[in-house]
């Protein structure tokens, strides 16, 4: 199939680019920094003549302002990026019959839910950038019947700055690190989700669903198995959130439940332990020893 991605200089957008293509598939990959293919999605105009010119049968938007944080501060900028843009991406991809897969995030829920959130659970940002995504969310639904959106969460790959790569950088120079043990979530290999989303896009997926690895875990978990499969000795003391200030608030638990993802391709992801190996490992091949 003719597919084009969005955002395919950033962290999930390399490894989805790699992963369709080597699933055989012919793939555009468009960034708003590439040199040799320029897409900014907050142009209307331009994701238009893109998309006439390339005719693909899907779209994949992995394009955001991801800085969670900074969102704060920039709202403005987010949600012409996470919550306008996917709006007229829809509009175009629906005018032209083009497919579109989008990605989101846990953050669109408040974390107030005991258990695992589910597809359906009504959404309720707490913070700038879940604002923004939802917002898109919201526009993408408004303008086609058949699209599918993609949740996700806490993601590490090679392809860009993450928590694990931060974990091993302060690991080299400090003797002990804080982190968050009261904020809990289910840590993502981008190379699996990019495994994923090919599976949904050949099953010809629609609506929304929730893919992550499997199995919970807190900040304060991660770092430590991160330093622990690392071969590293540095210290991670458990903090509280709220010894832990940042500008943007965090959900408590935005555990995602992929029930949905499962019933509909037959396919679970990896425990993330196991994705955090695999991550580690290909670190190791490919050289990478601090933060990207
Ligand atoms: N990272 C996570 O933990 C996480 C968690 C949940 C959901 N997600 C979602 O997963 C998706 C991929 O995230 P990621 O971590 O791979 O993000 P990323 O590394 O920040 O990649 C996003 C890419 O989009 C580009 N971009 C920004 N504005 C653009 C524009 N106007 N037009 C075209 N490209 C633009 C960025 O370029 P610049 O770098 O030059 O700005 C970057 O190359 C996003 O939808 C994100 O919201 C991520």
């Amino acid at each position: 199939m003719k597919l084009l991605v969005t955002g395919a200089l950033g962290m999930l957008g390399r490894d989805l680019v790699h992963e369709l293509a080597g699933g055989g598939h012919l793939v555009s990959a468009t960034d708003a920094a590439s040199p040799a293919a320029c897409l900014d999605i907050t142009n209307p105009l331009a994701v238009r003549a893109c998309l006439l010119k390339e005719k693909p049968r899907w779209v994949i938007n992995c394009a955001a302002f991801t800085k969670v944080d900074a969102c704060e501060e920039q709202e403005e900028l987010a949600t012409r990026i996470n919550g306008d843009a996917p709006g007229y991406m829809a509009a175009v991809c629906a005018d032209l019959g083009i497919r579109l897969a989008h990605i989101s995030t846990d953050y669109v829920f408040d974390g107030t839910k005991t258990g695992p959130y589910h597809e359906d659970d009504p959404t309720n940002p707490i913070n700038a950038y879940g604002r923004s995504k939802l917002k898109g969310e919201t526009a993408i639904a408004e303008r086609m019947d058949d699209y599918l959106i993609i949740r996700t969460q806490w993601l590490f790959g090679l392809g860009g700055p993450n928590f694990v790569a931060t974990i091993l950088k302060l690991a080299e120079e400090r003797s002990s690190i804080d982190v968050v043990y009261d904020q809990f979530g289910c840590p993502t290999y981008t190379r699996d989700l990019a495994k994923a989303i090919r599976v949904l896009i050949e099953n010809d997926a629609r609506g929304i669903f929730h893919v992550c690895n499997r199995g919970k875990a807190s900040w304060y978990d991660l770092a430590k198995k991160t330093v622990e499969f690392a071969g590293l000795s540095t210290q991670i003391n458990p903090v509280t959130t709220e010894n832990f200030p940042r500008p943007a608030k965090r959900p408590a638990n935005s555990v995602l439940s992929t029930m949905r993802f499962t019933d509909a391709t037959g396919k679970l992801l990896p425990i993330w332990p196991a994705a955090l190996q695999g991550y580690l490992q290909s670190r190791l091949t490919k050289g990478t020893n601090s933060t990207e």
